[in-house]
């Protein structure tokens, strides 16, 4: 098994300094080190995507930043589709979740039949008209569906990207803040949801595992998976920009990605909005921590322990 590693430093998507250096504080935590212990695991690490600055006037209406976005993102989706066609699980370490729609492209580009699971407190199923923050980190999942390209006004700088995904291979986990717009879209549209109430009723495994059913009824598509660190409570993960309170546990979180990972099918991770300028020193290692564990349950890691190498051999 083979996974690529790309940090992508981009905070222009939401309004709080500290997203951009999550890449690099993961990474003194030992994020590659971790990766190379699970069994089996060939870990190449692709860097930094590379952020600069660009035309910081409004451009749209509601959109904050958007030329910086729509740059950041077309470098990323051009990163996401490389590591892909190396033959490797493509990790994307944020940044704010405006770098899912880099990601979710160059997924979609290299693999048409890709299914999209969103873990995440907020469906980020805003527009421009929508949102009550103009801020992108809340749009992306908007941006990326077909289904809702009617609802944009021509997007200067984005004409790279043309949403083609259906919102018919997308699923929602740990949804518990959704804007009524974003309600009505998801309803609409009859997107498997599991928001925080419907995971107390039925479980973290039957949930996840009828998200998968639905969306990919004959086992066999490649998934993706974009994990929002503000999908876990924010007990087990304060420092981010958007916390809210009666989230996932990280048992359950961990759990949902060993559930994804032993389909055989987990094609692409991202892990977003970690800030570690936010919260006290004790919030910072604890949210990094969490995160490490989601990554390493997506990647293979078993908590039941491997045999020491060679032992079998005997
Ligand atoms: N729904 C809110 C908005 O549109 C919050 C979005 C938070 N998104 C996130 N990726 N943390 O502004
Ligand atoms: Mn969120
Ligand atoms: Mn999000």
């Amino acid at each position: 098994k083979k996974v690529g590693i790309v940090g992508v430093p981009f905070e222009k998507g939401q309004t709080k300094y500290g997203v951009s250096v999550a890449p690099a504080a993961l990474r003194a935590a030992g994020l590659i080190e971790e990766l190379s212990q699970i069994e089996g695991l060939d870990v190449k690490d692709y860097g930094d995507v590379e952020v600069v600055g660009g035309d910081t006037s409004q451009m749209v209406d509601n959109m904050v930043h958007l030329q910086q976005v729509s740059i950041c993102n077309k470098k990323v989706s051009e990163k996401v589709s490389q590591i892909l066609k190396d033959d490797r699980v493509a990790v994307t370490i944020g940044g704010d979740h405006s770098i899912g729609v880099g990601t979710v492209d160059g997924h979609y580009n290299t693999n048409k039949d890709m299914i999209l699971i969103w873990v995440d407190a907020h469906a980020d199923i805003n527009t421009n008209k929508t949102s009550e923050s103009g801020s992108v980190h809340g749009m992306p999942v908007a941006l990326l569906v077909k289904e809702l390209s009617d609802y944009w006004p021509y997007l200067p700088t984005m004409d790279w990207q043309v949403p083609k995904f259906s919102i018919k291979s997308l699923g929602y986990m740990g949804l518990r803040s959704v804007d009524p717009y974003e309600r009505l879209a998801i309803e609409k549209y009859e997107v498997p949801a599991f928001a925080m109430e419907d995971i107390d009723e039925h479980g973290i495994q039957k949930s996840i595992n009828h998200i998968l059913n639905v969306l990919d009824p004959c086992m066999d598509k490649p998934i993706h998976v974009s994990f929002d660190i503000d999908s876990l409570d924010a007990i087990e993960a304060p420092s981010t920009g958007t916390p809210v309170r009666g989230g996932l546990t990280l048992r359950e979180a961990i759990c949902l990605m060993e559930i994804i990972y032993s389909t055989g099918r987990l094609r692409a991770i991202d892990l977003v909005e970690i800030n570690p300028a936010l919260g006290n020193e004790c919030d910072r290692r604890r949210t990094i921590e969490a995160g490490l564990c989601v990554l390493k349950a997506g990647l293979g890691f078993s908590r039941r322990g491997t045999a020491p190498r060679g032992v079998l051999d005997l």
